[in-house]
């Protein structure tokens, strides 16, 4: 390309976070639950996609995808040779109802800090690429990072082929209707071994950055967390013939469990319990329940603790179960461990970004399934709402630029 015409496309560049934000912000908007509904392979999470493939295109960058569904638009060094390389990206799924910039914001700020790079540079000293991961919130096959987790290895590959969606559909199906070969779904050593260094920039999700009066803070630490299914088996029944004292109603049973879990993380220091969904089968008004399902999440910095805490959980609801004339089965869906993230790639940010706080954070992120892996760092843009996974969820337009900024900042830096 001429620098004329390298020139002439810049100019058509969408040029800020924001404008990048906005975008997008019609995709997948969920006018029954509010905010933002992109399951992974969903229509809005493919025009996501699509989105995101033209922004990067435009850009000059490379665009592959991986055997695992994450998208890579490289910005080579010449010659191509793609050992130490910096990566920075996030997610474009959400959960059900989610906030416009959990992923996205990251997505955005990566495609903005090239940009800035690139006015700087004309190749880069060391290879650069946006990484798009898929299923990140696990909000249609239930494990998080499902994409991550293929690539690094955390997660046997018949296990993730076998997870089905909530239509029953298998993730080894809906990869190969959008293009994969659930064949070669796993572990990824060559592009695993390609990165020097991953850095995900992410909206803050709770109240760190406001109660410090910052815009900007590097990650310390993500609390340990997981997932499980609990199955509570009643008898199903007629609501108006069957008499209070002859129920074996699994929604009772799972009622008084959901305050137990409550009850149970309330009297330990630091952990988090949450039960989000639940589902009776079949569900009809008149109908009591044969069963319900409801899923567990179990956050805590100390992973013993966790393993601790579901267990008490698990004998609760067995005694809860009995009492009310059920059984209950618990299955561990998904698990990932306490992560501190790399002290020398940390430290680096700090010289970078001198201002700004280091935070722990009880949200997990596809940086925590790469930290045991490469050197991995995050840093987080203050979310005025503190409120995140809900429609609430917000970022200032100066922030979403500084974020973008220091990004570009810390990539520099690491690129020296
Ligand atoms: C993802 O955002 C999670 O923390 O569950
Ligand atoms: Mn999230
Ligand atoms: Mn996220």
């Amino acid at each position: 390309m001429t620098p004329g015409t390298e020139a002439a496309s810049r100019a058509e560049l969408t040029a800020t976070v924001t404008g990048l934000m906005s975008e997008i912000a019609g995709t997948g908007t969920d006018h029954l639950r509010g905010g933002y509904t992109r399951p992974v392979y969903s229509t809005a999470e493919l025009d996501l996609r699509e989105w995101f493939i033209e922004q990067a295109t435009k850009r000059g960058l490379a665009v592959e995808t991986d055997r695992n569904g994450a998208i890579w638009a490289w910005w080579n060094v010449p010659g191509g040779d793609r050992s130490n390389s910096l990566v920075t990206g996030s997610h474009l799924d959400s959960v059900p109802g989610g906030g416009a910039f959990d992923g996205p914001l990251g997505v955005a700020s990566a495609l903005i800090a090239v940009d800035i790079l690139k006015a700087r540079m004309d190749t880069p000293p060391r290879p650069l690429a946006v990484v798009v991961f898929p299923e990140e919130e696990g909000s249609r096959f239930g494990v998080a990072c499902l994409g991550s987790r293929l690539m690094t290895g955390a997660i046997d590959p018949d296990k993730a082929r076998n997870l089905r969606d909530p239509d029953g559909s298998t993730f080894a199906d809906v990869a190969k209707a959008h293009g994969l070969d659930p064949r070669f779904v796993g572990k990824d050593d060559k592009l695993l071994g390609q990165i020097g260094a991953f850095v995900e920039l992410h909206v803050e999700q709770g109240r760190g950055l406001i109660d410090l009066n910052q815009p900007i803070a590097i990650a310390e630490s993500i609390l340990g967390h997981g997932r499980w299914r609990l199955s509570v088996h009643g008898q199903g029944n007629h609501a108006g013939t069957t008499l209070m004292a002859d129920r074996h109603d699994p929604v009772v049973a799972a009622a008084r469990m959901v305050t137990g879990i409550r009850d149970i993380a309330r009297n330990a220091a630091n952990a988090r319990a949450t039960v989000g969904r639940l589902q009776p089968v079949p569900g009809g008004t008149n109908v009591i329940a044969s069963r319900v399902d409801f899923w567990l999440d179990v956050r805590h910095p100390d992973d013993a603790v966790a393993a601790a805490l579901v267990e008490s959980i698990h004998t609760q609801a067995r005694l809860i179960a009995a009492e009310e004339g059920c059984s209950v089965g618990l299955r561990e869906e998904s698990l990932s461990p306490t992560v501190h993230f790399d002290r020398g790639l940390q430290k680096e940010l700090q010289l970078a970004l001198p201002q700004a706080p280091v935070l722990d954070t009880g949200a997990g992120h596809d940086a925590g399934v790469l930290a045991p892996f490469v050197p991995t760092a995050m840093v987080f843009v203050r979310n005025p709402s503190g409120v995140s996974h809900s429609p609430e969820e917000h970022v200032v337009d100066e922030d979403a630029e500084t974020g973008a900024q220091t990004l570009a900042d810390a990539l520099h830096g690491l690129m020296a």
